[in-house]
C-alpha cells in the first residue's frame, strides 16, 4: 500500500487527545487505510465509535477523498468499559440516568476538529444497522464488542457490504492469546476472512490488521 500523507497536525493532535483506546501508530496505519479506500470513492465505514478517537481519522481521511464516513455505536459502551471494568471511564455516565452514553463525547469531539461534515453517525445496534443497509463501502473497520457474539455480527453484518478492492480493518487482533486483554474474537474473525479466500493482507501494525477484498463477496463468504 503506496504511504499516504499523514493527517494535518491539528487532527493528530485531537486524536491524541480525544477519550479512546487506539494508539497513535495504529491511528496512522488506520488513516492510511481510509486514505487508500477513499479513492473509491464510495463510504468508509466505522464499527465502535465510542468517544470519536479513531471516527476522526476516518473523516479526515473522507475529507480528502470527498466520501463520507460513517459510523455505528449504540453508544452504551461495551461489556469492558461497564462500570467495575478496566476500561470504564465514570465520565462517560449520564449522570441523570446513570447508564454510558458516549455520544456527547463523540459530538464534541468531532464539533472542535470542524469534522462534523464528513461523518454520519449511526447510533444503534450493529447487526440491526447491518441488516436494513443496502450501500457498498470502501472500508469497514470493526471495533465494536469483543465477544465472539459481536464480533461475527458485525462480520457477516458488514463485510459482504464491502466492495472488491475495499479495505477490512480490524482492530485488537492478538494471535497470542497471552497477550490480549478482551478476548481473541476479533483475532477469529480475522482468521475467518483470510480464509475464506477473499482477502489478502495489506499491513500489520500492532493489533490492527488491513486486508483487502480480492474478490467479490459471495453469501457464504461475507
Ligand atoms: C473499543 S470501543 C471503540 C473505540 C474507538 N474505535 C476508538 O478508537 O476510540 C467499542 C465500542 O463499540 C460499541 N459497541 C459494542 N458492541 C456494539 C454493538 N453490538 N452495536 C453497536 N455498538 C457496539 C461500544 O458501545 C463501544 O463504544
Amino acid at each position: 500500500m503506496p504511504v499516504a500523507p499523514p493527517p494535518p497536525p491539528e487532527i493528530l493532535a485531537a486524536f491524541e487527545a480525544a477519550k479512546g483506546f487506539m494508539p497513535t501508530h495504529e491511528g496512522l496505519a488506520l488513516h492510511a487505510a481510509a486514505v487508500e479506500a477513499g479513492k473509491l470513492g464510495l463510504p468508509l465505514l466505522e464499527v465502535g465509535t465510542y468517544c470519536g478517537r479513531s471516527t476522526l481519522l476516518l473523516a479526515e481521511a473522507a475529507r480528502r477523498s470527498g466520501v463520507t464516513a460513517l459510523t455505528v455505536d449504540h453508544h452504551r459502551g461495551s461489556e469492558e468499559q461497564q462500570p467495575g471494568w478496566d476500561y470504564h471511564d465514570p465520565d462517560t455516565v449520564d449522570s441523570e440516568l446513570g447508564v454510558m452514553d458516549t455520544l456527547p463525547h463523540f459530538r464534541r469531539t468531532l464539533y472542535r476538529a470542524g469534522l462534523e461534515e464528513h461523518v454520519v453517525a449511526l447510533v444503534g445496534r450493529s447487526p440491526q444497522v447491518a441488516a436494513l443497509w443496502t450501500a457498498p463501502l470502501g472500508l469497514v473497520f470493526i471495533d465494536g464488542g469483543h465477544t465472539d457474539e459481536h464480533a461475527r455480527a458485525d462480520y457477516e453484518g458488514w463485510v459482504p457490504h464491502l466492495a472488491e478492492g475495499g479495505l477490512l480493518v480490524i482492530h485488537d487482533v492478538f494471535p497470542d492469546p497471552q497477550d490480549e486483554f478482551t478476548g481473541q474474537a476479533p483475532y477469529r474473525i480475522y482468521l475467518r476472512a483470510l480464509e475464506s479466500g477473499a482477502f489478502t493482507e495489506v499491513s500489520v501494525t500492532d493489533s490492527l490488521r488491513v486486508l483487502r477484498r480480492t474478490e467479490a463477496a459471495t453469501r457464504e463468504r461475507g
